[in-house]
């Protein structure tokens, strides 16, 4: 197991981190989503939209590996105000250009925890009349859904850890590793 410890972060410093999901598997799993989204969407054009800022590089890595055609959009919200707690409301601060009406959409999101956040998106999505929308996300956290929600295409499932790196952030940190990075379990925050 690789680990790492984190420097110049005040409060975190000296916490190791511990390797959990390396580039290699990180690959393999996002060429198995790539792989089904071609053949489930085979025909058809979707438009990818990426939450930002998490999703930005599962969002490139998947739209590189389809074998159809797609569009990329983007939406910005904010359910953490910071550190590893959910503020539990999640608000609109960029939407997206596009039209939706009568496409098909997959929003593509880093991680799903509480789950709140990829309702707000969905239901935002389904007002403008697309004719699907469903959700790809890299990480899931079973433990932490508070709500009932499916999404179509999970990378994979984790347990209650705050997680970071591959676009994945602590307080806007950590977001450039290129494996996924996770704290300790008992982590004090
Ligand atoms: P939810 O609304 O509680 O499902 O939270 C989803 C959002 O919280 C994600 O888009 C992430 O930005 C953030 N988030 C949740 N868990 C983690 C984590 O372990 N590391 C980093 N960000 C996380
Ligand atoms: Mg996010």
């Amino acid at each position: 197991m690789r680990t790492r410890k984190v420097e110049n972060m005040g409060k975190y410093s000296g916490q190791i981190l511990e390797e959990i999901f390396s580039q290699e598997q990180i690959e393999k799993r996002v060429d198995e989503l790539a792989k089904q989204i071609s053949e489930d969407y085979a025909g058809k054009v979707p438009i990818l939209i990426g939450v930002l800022n998490g999703s930005i590089f599962f969002l490139a890595d998947l739209a590189k590996r389809l074998d159809i055609e797609c569009e990329l959009d983007f939406i910005k919200v904010s359910s953490y105000h910071s550190g590893t707690q959910s503020s539990g409301t999640v608000r609109l601060l960029k939407d997206i250009s596009c039209i939706v009406t009568g496409r098909d959409v997959i929003i593509v999101e880093d991680i799903i925890d509480s789950g709140l956040t990829a309702r707000f998106l969905k239901h935002r999505i389904l007002e403008n009349q697309p004719n699907s929308v469903t959700f790809a996300s890299l990480l899931l956290k079973p433990e932490c859904l508070k709500l009932d929600f499916t999404a179509e295409y999970i990378g994979f499932e984790v347990g209650d850890r705050f997680l970071v790196g591959y676009g994945l952030d602590l307080d806007q940190k950590f977001r450039n590793m290129p494996s996924i990075w996770a704290f300790p379990v008992d982590m004090n925050v």
